[in-house]
């Protein structure tokens, strides 16, 4: 079990799923707080049992600050940007962001007993890839956020070495859905989210898909992503931080259910749930990667890891469900 003792700062603990983690975390009796700028995140996400701190974490002394009043020994490091098409846009936003802002939480915590770090990366790492990637595939980012991951994932590991910390890397593939408790989601107009989109359109008198690039080489010809429920994700931060306080081990762990969804296979399992959908094909976005999904292989064995919600109807259900509940439906 996470240890009750544990002192967490969680990073991006306002966002769709930080807040999904700190959901799971309270509930283990361990002190949580939450840094967010609130940027991209929604004060209604923040759980009243954490603390909260408005701050950049690019403002190392505040964050050292935060480390050092709080007995903080665990990092959850989910705080960034994390739009593929908008990183192709805005490089320098992106970089300072992701990459400087991740230096300078790795620079807050130099020396002040912190033994765990984990870190929100992304599939996106590993680029176009057909068939299922594992960890041991030399990445081979091709969008800006991409790259931006895959640097900060590089610093995680330079800095654990020189200070003696443990570090887990988490690859998450296609995040979806809602918690349960229908108490977090996703909020906002993410429209380049799919899962996220079809639960908006869900409610609209005349709902549409757009569909980015129909010439990929996939099965036919839409994009492949291994799409993951946010609450498998929750669970897997709590695993981590177990694994981190029993076994000392730093490791990189794709998180997927090993299964390749085209957007088109997913446009019309929606189409079946709302009939008078209108799918609309449109040019590619830049960025995008043709296919990815996960050998998860490596987390099922080290963890015993069997997912609860693999499920892509479920997944979509609960985004719908929690559509409902934000919107007062
Ligand atoms: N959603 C996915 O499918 C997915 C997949 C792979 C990786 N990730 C990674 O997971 C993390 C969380 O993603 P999400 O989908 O919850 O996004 P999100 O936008 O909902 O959450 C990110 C949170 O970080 C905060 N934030 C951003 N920059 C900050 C800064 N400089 N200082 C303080 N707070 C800041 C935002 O306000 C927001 O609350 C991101 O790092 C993302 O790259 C997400």
């Amino acid at each position: 079990m996470t240890n009750k003792a544990n002192k967490i700062l969680i990073t991006g603990g306002a966002g769709y799923i930080g807040s999904s983690v700190v959901e799971r975390l309270v509930k283990t009796k361990c002190k949580v707080i939450i840094v967010d700028n609130l940027k991209r995140g929604n004060r209604k996400l923040i759980n009243k049992k954490t603390k909260f701190v408005k701050a950049d974490i690019n403002n190392t002394r505040a964050i050292r600050q935060i480390i050092l009043k709080n007995n903080i020994d665990t990092i959850v490091h989910l705080a960034g940007l994390a739009s593929v098409a908008e990183s192709q846009k805005f490089k320098k936003k992106y970089y300072f962001n992701n990459v400087k802002g991740t230096l300078s939480i790795l620079k807050a915590c130099k020396n002040l007993g912190v033994k765990n770090f984990i870190y929100s990366s992304s599939c996106s790492v590993y680029g176009n890839v057909k068939g299922k990637v594992s960890e041991k595939r030399k990445p081979n980012p091709k969008s800006f956020y991409a790259f931006t991951k895959y640097k900060s994932e590089n610093l995680i590991k330079k800095f654990s070495k020189k200070y003696q910390f443990n570090y887990i890397i988490l690859r998450y593939f296609n995040v979806g859905g809602a918690s349960s408790s229908v108490k977090i989601g996703e909020i906002g107009n993410k429209n380049d989210r799919l899962i996220k989109n079809l639960a908006i359109q869900y409610f609209k008198a005349k709902p549409k898909i757009n569909i980015h690039g129909t010439n990929y080489k996939t099965k036919d010809g839409t994009c492949v992503r291994d799409y993951i429920h946010v609450s498998d994700i929750a669970d897997i931060h709590i695993k981590c931080i177990d694994y981190l306080n029993k076994h000392f081990r730093s490791d990189t762990f794709n998180c997927g259910y090993e299964k390749g969804y085209s957007v088109l296979e997913i446009s019309k399992i929606f189409k079946k749930m709302k009939k008078n959908t209108i799918i609309n094909f449109k040019n590619r976005r830049p960025g995008d990667v043709g296919q990815v999904y996960a050998n998860s292989t490596k987390f099922k064995k080290i963890f015993k890891w069997k997912p609860k919600f693999n499920d892509i109807k479920k997944i979509i259900n609960s985004a719908i469900k929690w559509e409902k509940k934000l919107n007062h439906l």
